[in-house]
């Protein structure tokens, strides 16, 4: 019998639905978490594209009277990965065209309280007495705003199971009106300073922070900065209050669908000791961008959400600059309107030299990874990030602004570490243009240094990024919380 049982809540997760990191977590920490022996099954709304690739799925429960919420059905599945699936099927709320949390325009969906208040409702009832499943989870894992309500329901539910709600990113904190607390069924009491009330509203992510038993975040050096006013979001206050049960954990990432050896999105597979296969997927990325074919001038890599979060406005800003080093650009993201156009636009400037797709496509994503020389990352701020560390298990030295999970998991390259083989990319501090024009630089400069830079991506590649010690640093949160 496994010694625990979690359940998993989160508002996407990989391949089914993604539109983040996040969805990657979810898709692999599970699946880790089984290896060493936990029972963990994940909760996720039944938007269209999951129903559609649900194969075999039974129901197993039916919601109808759960008050202020249509009615709901749990499907059962499984992720290729073999983690059971719970699918929360409510059609008037999950099965729409467009985003998990907005529309085809980009306008986030005008009920998502009643939307992510279901989830988090369900993860609650599934974590208490009430629940019509045979199998009853030891805890609730809650992952961001989403899911953060479940800590509050469990708190008032009978027969509840303690609750660790993880942020991936506090900048989104599902902010409703007041009347939501009454719509959503949550009692009166709790819309107070000591509970879900920020700042005259209802925060969800408040409601996850004040209630759970024990808050994560996805790298310890932003476990830290969030407790700082610069990056708390407002929230500062209450996460140093609850800093003892306030852990730093670094995400892992997937080293079976992020290996270049066996990756069947690139025009040719590589490794570390046979390295050949990089230049031929430069040269596929070139082409495909529409860049020049120019085996010796670096190519920089992007893979991103176009949000101010990213710092992309600085990298556009010495776009112009950088195509003089020479080098050439490849960027792939979506998002906001003025920076889509911004990078349309100098891919027009620079054609052969600056190359742009709007757009998500994981197969891209993983060519970039491949045929870039280096991955650019200004992040201004960052709970963990995942692309710089796809990009090192590449051999694609990733640049990157020193800050959360970033700095945790990029070793600057410097001649001592060098030396002693920790360099794994290039960091830089301060938020600016010239910083980050500065830092390209000198990556440019050590591209030019053949063995040296052979050096630089034999360390990248050796790193070890696998789930495994993340995991099992979830189990040690999930034991202290249970008192085992
Ligand atoms: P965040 O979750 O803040 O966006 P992460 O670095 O943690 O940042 O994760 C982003 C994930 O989303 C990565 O797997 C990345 O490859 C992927 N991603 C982001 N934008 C795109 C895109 N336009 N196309 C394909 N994948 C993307
Ligand atoms: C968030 C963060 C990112 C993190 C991801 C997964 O989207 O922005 O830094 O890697 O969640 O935890």
């Amino acid at each position: 019998m496994a010694e625990l049982k979690v359940l998993f809540a989160t508002s996407e997760v990989a391949p089914l639905i993604k539109t983040g990191g996040l969805a990657d977590v979810s898709g692999a920490l599970p699946a880790a978490l089984r290896a060493i022996g936990v029972d963990v099954r994940v909760l996720v709304p039944g938007y269209n594209p999951v129903i559609a690739q649900l194969a075999h799925h039974q129901v197993v429960a039916s919601f109808d009277d759960l008050p202020g919420f249509p009615p709901a059905r749990l499907l059962s599945g499984t992720l290729a990965n073999a983690v059971p699936l719970l699918v929360l099927d409510c059609p008037s709320l999950y099965q729409r065209e467009g985003g998990p949390y907005q529309n085809t325009q980009g306008h986030d969906w005008a009920d998502n309280a009643l939307r992510f208040g279901l989830l988090s409702k369900v993860a609650a009832v599934l974590g208490s007495s009430a629940s019509p499943l045979a199998w009853h989870p030891d805890l609730v894992h809650c992952n961001d705003w989403q899911t953060a309500l479940t800590p509050a329901y469990l708190h008032f539910a009978p027969g509840a199971v303690p609750s660790v709600i993880a942020i991936h990113n506090l900048a989104f904190q599902g902010i409703f009106p007041p009347a939501t607390v009454q719509q959503l069924h949550l009692p009166p009491s709790c819309y107070s300073i000591d509970g879900v009330e920020f700042y005259g509203s209802l925060s969800f992510l408040k409601a996850g922070l004040f209630y759970a038993d024990h808050i994560t975040t996805v790298s310890p050096n932003y476990a830290k900065e969030i407790q700082q006013e610069e990056l708390g979001f407002g929230m500062q206050g209450l996460l140093t209050t609850r800093s003892d049960h306030l852990t730093g954990i670094l995400n892992g990432i997937d080293t079976d669908e992020w290996d270049p050896a066996t990756d069947p999105y690139l025009a040719r597979q590589y490794s570390s000791v046979n390295m050949n296969g990089k230049a031929v997927n430069k040269e596929f990325l070139q082409s495909r961008m529409g860049l020049n074919i120019e085996p010796d001038v670096p190519l920089l890599g992007v893979v991103s959400r176009f949000t101010d979060q990213k710092g992309l406005d600085l990298l556009l800003e010495i776009a112009p600059l950088l195509t003089e080093l020479p080098v050439q650009l490849a960027m792939l993201g979506s998002g906001d309107a003025q920076m889509q156009k911004t990078a349309r636009d100098l891919s027009h400037l620079y054609p052969g030299k600056i190359g742009v797709m709007i757009g998500f496509s994981e197969e891209l994503s993983h060519q970039i990874e491949a045929g870039a020389d280096m991955f650019v990352m200004p992040s201004r701020f960052e709970p963990c990030g995942l692309n710089q560390m796809y990009s090192q298990r590449y051999g694609t030295p990733p640049i990157v602004h020193a800050t959360g999970g970033l700095a945790d998991s990029v070793a600057d390259c410097t001649a001592a570490t060098l030396k002693d083989a920790t360099a794994s990319g290039f960091t830089f501090n301060g938020m600016t243009a010239e910083n980050l024009y500065a830092t390209i630089q000198r990556a440019v400069g050590l591209y030019h240094n053949t063995s040296q830079w052979e050096a630089l991506r034999k360390n990248c590649m050796a790193k070890d990024f696998s789930w495994q010690n993340s995991a099992e640093a979830y189990r040690t949160v999930y034991l202290k919380v249970l008192g085992r």
